[in-house]
């Protein structure tokens, strides 16, 4: 066994994250990890990568005890972890990326020739086509995690843990990093696998693990699971089935934006002569691969961005020039890409998240007074509402799981009847039940009025979700597409620009 958990426990105060964990993963296996948020996943690779320390239990790698204090320790080990939210310095190449922190040096200089030539050995090995001499800024998203997991292979890893690392990935990047993970598995390296994507963890499994509430349930073969199976097994009970769809579109334009341009510093264009309109009841969703414009257009949507050109009206009004803050406050929330850095104020408890954006308006606020006994009380409501996995709303955002965390975003900006939601993978990051939850929420809100923006990498969320369907490519809209007709495999190679249009 590559590795094994044997009675892993970890408590925080008011909750056990892990309880009496027992996995055994095989060398050269993909194994992966699945449960709801705040099952415990990301903690038990937390502690695997020697981030945390477990209460109870003990590690083996390849047969040995071991006792890591730090990711060092672990890494000496040969076990390396592939954040989801990715670590690299944008303005330094990827070769320079890559010896951050293990240079090897020849008389004290970094040697950076024996540095490319590894990392094109590295590459070449694994086929990851990573080329050291690129800037971090000009790569995609699939590019990055690439570089990420040529990074850690560089400092020696032989077991890999990948936490989430579709999530942010189009299906054709997807195939690429499975492909990817294929090889290191013939090289005869260990990958452990988390994701809530389940379709992807029976294609790339070779054994799951199912951990409910802190504790292993069961190892399951996924030749002889479905997903259904396996969503039911993480929540210990049957799940409903979905709705079908209707058309609440009416024929009243809510937010219209015309012949929006955005360039970079360097005057790149960013986005040319974006046009849109979306009515009340109506979900426009805009498919395209990561880093062809969405960003800027969302950005330019919420007046975050300085616009070359083109307006932006809410109803009747020109809002074009309004700030952030005043645009919320006519009615636009907003699900930001980066909850990290937008959407949370990590070191503040959940109960000020709840007002983070929203600080003047009811039920935060009285008269000009932030209102906390009633801030609080709509937290509470939010957490039982969206399901929020938390031991109470004092505790701090950084506390909870990622899929809680988006949770909470999403029950903040669906509050108070917004006119417009502006979202941007709204449930990137959160379990199938919770994302079923959300999707019924933002449906019943469009059924009421709401018109909602929907930017996702999910292509049956934007197929499932959206009235309409946009695909933009290099900062241009170049199809419109029926969400009704189309498949995910169409709407794919419309992203990328490549076959005929569906
Ligand atoms: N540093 C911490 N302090 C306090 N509680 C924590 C901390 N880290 C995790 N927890 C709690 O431990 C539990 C398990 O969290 P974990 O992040 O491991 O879940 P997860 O399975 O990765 O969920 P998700 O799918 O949402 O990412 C959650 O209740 C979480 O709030
Ligand atoms: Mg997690």
């Amino acid at each position: 066994m590559a590795v094994e958990l044997t009675g892993i426990t970890k408590r925080f105060p008011g909750v056990v994250a892990n309880s009496d964990i027992n996995i055994a993963v095989r060398r050269g296996h993909v194994h992966a990890i699945v449960g709801e948020n705040g099952a415990g996943k990301s903690t038990l690779m937390k502690i695997l990568y020697g981030m945390q320390r477990p209460d109870e239990g003990t590690i083996t790698i390849n047969g040995h005890t071991v006792s890591f204090s730090s990711p060092s320790d672990a890494i000496g080990a040969g076990v390396g972890m592939v954040h989801q939210h990715f670590m690299l310095a944008d303005n330094l190449t990827v070769l320079e990326n890559v010896v951050l922190g293990s240079e090897p040096t020849r008389g004290g200089v970094i040697d950076f020739g024996a540095a490319r030539r590894r990392i094109t050995e590295i590459s070449d090995n694994y086929g990851l086509d990573v080329q050291p001499d690129r800037l971090v800024e000009d790569l995609g998203v699939g590019d990055r995690q690439r570089v990420e997991i040529l990074k850690v292979l560089y400092r020696g890893a032989r077991i890999l843990i990948l936490d989430e690392p579709t999530a942010v990935l189009v299906p054709q990047e997807v195939d690429e990093l499975f492909d990817n993970l294929r090889e290191l598995k013939e090289e005869g390296l260990t990958v452990l696998f988390i994701s809530h994507k389940l379709d992807e963890v029976l294609q790339v499994a070779d054994e799951i693990t199912v951990i409910r509430r802190g504790t292993t349930v069961d190892t399951v073969d996924p030749a002889q699971v479905t997903a259904r199976q396996l969503a039911e097994l993480m929540v210990g009970s049957e799940l409903p089935t979905p709705e079908t769809r209707e058309s609440t579109v009416t024929d009243e334009q809510v937010l219209r934006v015309a012949d929006l341009s955005v360039r970079a510093t360097d005057g790149r264009p960013l986005l040319e002569d974006v046009t849109l309109t979306i009515h009340r009841g109506e979900v426009l969703g805009i498919a395209g691969v990561e880093g062809n414009g969405q960003a800027e257009l969302v950005e330019a949507i919420m007046g975050m961005r300085v616009l070359s050109g083109g307006v932006v009206h809410l109803g009747s009004k020109d809002i074009t020039t309004w700030s952030t803050r005043k645009r919320r406050e006519a009615g636009i929330a907003y699900i930001p890409e980066d909850r990290h850095r937008h959407g949370l104020l990590l070191d503040s408890p959940l109960w000020e998240n709840r007002v983070l954006g929203h600080q003047t308006e009811r039920p935060n606020v009285k008269g000009q007074w932030i209102d906390r006994a009633s801030a609080r009380r709509d937290t509470a409501r939010i957490v039982e509402q969206y399901d929020v996995r938390t031991p109470g709303i004092d505790v701090l955002a950084s506390s909870l799981s990622g899929g809680n965390q988006q949770k909470l975003i999403v029950g903040r900006e669906m509050s108070g009847s917004p006119k417009v939601l502006v979202a941007a993978h709204p449930t990137r990051g959160v379990d199938v039940g919770a994302q079923a939850a959300i999707w019924d929420y933002i449906r019943d809100a469009r059924r009421n009025g709401l018109a909602v923006l929907l930017i996702s990498a999910d292509l049956d969320e934007l197929i499932g979700l959206s009235d309409s369907l946009k695909v933009i490519l290099r900062g241009r809209f170049v199809a419109d597409v029926d969400p009704a007709q189309v498949t995910p495999e169409q709407l794919g190679s419309a992203m990328t620009g490549a076959g005929e249009r569906p």
